[in-house]
């Protein structure tokens, strides 16, 4: 099976899956972060980007933008979308990444989508040598011992005479470094339903060992998951922004 079949197979059905994601306010976020901690070069590589819309807000703030995902019929999209950035197809973890970059995004937990911590730590060094100094690498990330199995995100759409219904939901089994991200979409016209399941391994870790693992390459904040506002982490809340600073 390919990687990520939902993204191969169903790209066509991945925006309007994301809807209802604020890509403005979270574009916005992670630019002040920049700004802040950062250094006022405007570098800026997307790992795991899919269709772009997080790069179309960049551009439009003035970055010189490149996406980088596994599944080319996303960039397609993204291209499309963002005719001015530069796109490449390539796996986060293995794929040497061209720098200097000012600053490094990952958004929607994308760098979970390491298959696991030896490929994580190899996505993070690999971001480390492409930054430039002060660079800043900003991502979204989930706690393991903080997931609750049973919640799910459900959205309804109407769509060229189609009902949609998006469903997804973190899993952890409660012990390794392996969580699963399921993913469903529901389509239905007048009295038929076609649906698809999917469901991508994912690295698993607690916030403690994410930390340990970017310490020796960066200075690390951790922020509450909330980019309209930008207030430190709680130490309690399962989903948190990192933005780390290149040492
Ligand atoms: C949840 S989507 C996020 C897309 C986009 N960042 C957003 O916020 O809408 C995850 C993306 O990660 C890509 N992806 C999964 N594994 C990857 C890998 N190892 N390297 C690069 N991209 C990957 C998928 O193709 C998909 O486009």
């Amino acid at each position: 099976m390919p990687p990520n079949k939902l993204y191969t197979d169903l790209s066509g059905y991945y925006d309007f899956m994301c809807a209802d994601i604020d890509y403005q306010t979270q574009s916005q976020g992670v630019r002040r972060l920049h700004q802040l901690l950062g250094s006022d070069g405007c570098r800026h590589l997307d790992l795991a980007c899919g269709t772009g819309p997080h790069i179309r807000h960049f551009v439009g703030f003035g970055y010189q933008s490149q996406g980088l995902d596994i599944n080319q019929p996303m960039l397609d999209r993204a291209a499309l979308r963002c005719p001015e950035a530069g796109f490449i197809l390539g796996d986060m973890c293995d794929s040497e990444l061209d720098g200097p970059y000012d600053l490094v995004t990952c958004f929607l937990y994308s760098l979970h989508y390491s298959s696991n911590i030896d490929q994580l730590k190899s996505c993070i060094a690999n971001v480390h040598n492409a930054l430039s100094t002060n660079g800043v690498f900003c991502f979204n990330a989930v706690d393991k011992t903080r997931i609750n199995n049973s919640l799910w995100v459900t959205h309804t759409a109407e769509h060229e005479g189609a009902r949609f219904e998006f469903s997804s939901g973190w899993y952890y089994p409660g012990y390794g470094d392996r969580q699963a991200l399921k993913l469903s979409i529901r389509r239905t016209v007048g009295d038929t339903t076609e649906s698809w399941q999917d469901e991508h391994p994912m690295v698993a870790l607690t916030f403690g060992e994410l930390r340990d693992i970017l310490a020796p390459w960066f200075e690390v904040h951790v922020f509450e998951h909330d980019y309209g506002r930008i207030v430190p982490w709680d130490r309690h809340s399962g989903n948190a922004l990192f933005a780390c600073v290149k040492i």
